[in-house]
């Protein structure tokens, strides 16, 4: 039965981050927690993307480097977020949020009303230009697009401070949405093409983009002769109006969380087309899941089914939960060495089983020389016995799942596979008559349902 300490084992062996979580402090990924989560995302006027994760798991592990590079290409645009739903105080806000598996991303929009955000689920790519674009998409645009017709008239408005760039595009960039947000209430911002060439006159701008600011509203224009860059574009705007703390101070009399990294206290780059791709940049660490780990052919984790016996009652009758079954090829003779694709096959599954055995979920492997295996690959229509197979079978509920070989047999994407199952997602087939033996209550004692884990029971899914 495993316990914290094995899980901290698990953790820190798999993903080097601490038993607490799975980043460290110097992530540039913000660690919130349920009671800082308020006021940290649900009140910011910056968009947040949040992953909801468990530390021990393989996932989020995996997707750690990808979800840092996101937070670093989108520092000072908006946030970047994890929350470690294994933590007991947080289990309620994570079920709160809907969360049913990890990681869950949801990128949370503020709405026109302060703390009431509208919550999106994100379920594109898990790399880091894929988050990275779904979350600029949805940076707030408070920055209002003038004509030379319109302009005169926006300047003469009010007399609130205004910031206006100038510039060729007629889309509006995530750097100046991002700064619009920052000083909300404070500056107002608009945008104006190059080609509007009276107001490109008046101001006397010469090259784009050009940012100008008017302290006072109408006259006296500052031109901005920085980069376009976040940090000093916002001190420069500060000469004007301060911008608005995120989060806001607390209200007197209440307790208030300390603020980490405000979206608008850092320097960012406008994103153009050198956009972040896919691959982790080096100074990532990937965690060391990734590089193939040598097993033992027979590793005591994966336990076997030598008999027609062994497979029906463990697996083949109608009381038996899903099962992981390595199906292995025939050899030569019974000592003989098994083929590569085997060997590879057996040395994931093995360290699946490890790595997932808080989920008691049971994984065997079936030799050839097992005579009920060979019936099975009839059944199934899995035709020729030199090949390995990986199967889940569910005989309780009589489906079948047969995991693509062309998918190859890395961790991730059996894993991947796996993780699906435990989700219910995906299309089981039916198992055809005769597979499953109706068994009576006797055999009911000898096959071991796989428990739940603890958090799972919280957050249920379809099934296990
Ligand atoms: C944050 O906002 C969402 C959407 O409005 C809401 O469902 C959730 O309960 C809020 N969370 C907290 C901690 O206030
Ligand atoms: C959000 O914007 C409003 C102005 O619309 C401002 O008063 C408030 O302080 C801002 N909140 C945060 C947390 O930045």
């Amino acid at each position: 039965m495993p316990n914290h300490l094995q899980w901290a084992l698990v953790a820190s062996l798999l993903g080097g981050a601490s038993a607490a979580g799975l980043y460290t402090k110097s992530s540039p990924v913000l660690q919130v927690d349920a009671k800082n989560f308020n006021s940290l995302i649900n009140k910011s006027n910056h968009t947040s993307i949040v992953e909801f994760y468990a530390p021990w798991c393989g996932h989020c592990q995996n997707l750690k480097p990808a979800y840092e590079k996101a937070a670093k290409n989108l520092e000072g645009l908006a946030k970047v977020a994890a929350i470690n739903c294994d933590d007991e105080e947080n289990k309620p806000l994570c079920g709160q949020m809907g969360v049913q598996g990890f990681p869950t991303l949801k990128i949370v929009v503020p709405g026109k009303k302060p703390g009431k955000p509208r919550v999106e689920d994100y379920q594109g790519q898990r790399s880091a230009k894929a988050i990275v674009d779904a979350v600029v998409d949805r940076i707030p645009n408070h920055v209002k697009k003038l004509t030379d017709k319109d302009y005169e008239s926006w300047l003469a408005a009010d007399g609130s401070p205004k910031a206006l760039l100038f510039t060729e595009k007629g889309t509006t960039g995530a750097l100046l949405r991002s700064l619009a947000v920052d000083f909300l209430g404070g500056i107002n911002f608009a945008q104006i093409r190059s080609k509007e060439s009276k107001a490109v006159e008046q101001f006397g701008i010469t090259s784009f983009p050009t940012l100008v600011l008017l302290p006072n509203g109408d006259s006296e224009p500052a031109i901005y002769e920085g980069e376009m860059k976040k940090a000093p574009m916002l001190e420069f705007l500060s000469q004007a109006a301060q911008p608005n703390p995120d989060p806001a101070p607390a209200e007197p009399k209440k307790k208030s969380s300390s603020p980490k990294k405000p979206a608008s206290s850092s320097s960012s780059t406008i994103l153009d087309s050198d956009m972040p791709t896919d691959s982790p940049s080096p100074e990532v660490e990937i965690p060391p899941e990734e590089e193939p780990v040598k097993v033992p052919v027979k590793a005591p984790e994966v336990a076997q089914l030598a008999t027609p016996e062994d497979l029906e009652s463990k697996c083949l009758n109608s009381k038996s939960g899903t099962c992981i079954l390595t199906l292995l090829p025939e050899s030569e003779s019974p000592d003989s060495e098994l083929p590569a694709p085997a060997k590879e096959a057996l040395s994931t599954v093995s360290e699946l089983s490890h790595k997932l055995t808080g989920h008691r979920l049971p994984f065997y492997s079936v030799p050839a020389i097992n005579s009920r295996a060979k019936i099975l690959r009839a059944e199934l229509g899995l035709g020729e016995s030199s090949a390995t197979e990986i199967i889940a079978v569910n005989g309780r509920r009589g489906w079948w799942r047969h995991y693509s070989s062309e998918d190859g047999l890395s961790l991730h994407s059996v894993e991947g596979w796996i993780d699906a199952i435990r989700l219910g997602e995906g299309s089981k087939s039916k198992l055809p008559e005769g597979v499953i033996q109706a068994v009576e209550e006797k055999v009911e004692e000898k096959v071991e349902e796989p428990k739940e884990e603890k958090v799972e029971k919280e957050v249920p899914h379809d099934e296990l």
